[in-house]
């Protein structure tokens, strides 16, 4: 595992766009899983304002989706969909055709899931996973205890994941306790992980990852398996409130 440490989350953003944007112009037909959530926004505004300046071209990227609530459509100011296309998609220009993404709401979940991971594999697997870290060490939405081998799948989220992303939907009762993601298969056989994770309240589940047991009950512990996994960090993570 490679560690950066920056000064603050703007540091570490700019030095995941740097990396982000190298890997694009090295390959720019890059297949990459991206995460929402909060982490990576600034990284990707970064990585737009660059394409914006005309610095870099990511209009032959593939992007996959990587989690969704179940029965949340894409209107739903709620839906990760949404959010991925407002904050990469979209200012990226990537193509509608060279997007693949999960069916936010089905009669059949699980057979949609089973599908999904045949477009994942069809397509070779990802050159590059962009990843978060849950308060649990959830990746994706591979709550614990997931295994190295969760397949991209149906889950029910754990109460922690709810309470942390309450304030996201105005409270409890409106997250969404179902969810879809890619399974830690697929994330784990990327050919590259970016795990991007600032602010001192991930310093506990940062350190956790990086030299606890590897165990399902901290699914991002398994990044200490993988091949090439670069962790963007702050001082306040790394090294907590000291
Ligand atoms: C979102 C996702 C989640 C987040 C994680 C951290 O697509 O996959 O695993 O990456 O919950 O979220 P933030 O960045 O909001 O702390």
């Amino acid at each position: 595992m490679d560690v950066i440490v920056e000064t603050n989350p703007q540091t570490a953003s700019q030095a995941g766009t740097d990396l982000l944007a190298t890997l694009i112009r090295r390959k720019p037909t890059l297949k990459a899983v991206l995460a929402t959530g909060n982490t990576p926004m600034d990284m990707y505004s970064r990585l737009a304002a660059l394409k914006n300046a005309g610095k870099i071209d990511a209009g032959q990227m593939t992007v996959f989706q990587l989690d969704a609530y179940l029965d949340v459509p894409d209107t739903d100011p709620r839906s990760l969909y949404g959010w991925m296309d407002r904050s990469f998609i979209q200012p990226m220009d990537i193509p509608a055709t060279q997007v693949h993404r999960f069916r936010e709401t089905s009669d059949d979940p699980h057979g949609d899931c089973v599908r999904y991971a045949d477009t994942i594999r069809a397509s070779g697997g990802f050159d590059l996973a962009v990843l978060g870290l849950g308060p649990n060490g959830h990746l994706g939405f591979n709550e614990p205890p997931s295994a190295a081998d969760a397949t991209t799948r149906v889950v029910t989220l754990t109460p922690e994941s709810i309470i942390s992303n309450a304030v996201y939907w105005g409270g409890i009762a409106r997250v969404p306790k179902v969810s879809v993601t890619v399974g830690m298969d697929a994330l784990l056989a990327s050919s590259q992980i970016i795990l991007i994770a600032t602010g001192a309240h991930k310093h506990d589940i940062l350190r956790r990852t990086v030299e606890g047991p590897v165990t399902p009950d901290v699914p991002s512990s398994f990044l200490q398996t993988a091949a090439k996994v670069t962790i963007i960090t702050d001082r306040a993570a790394w090294e907590g409130d000291r």
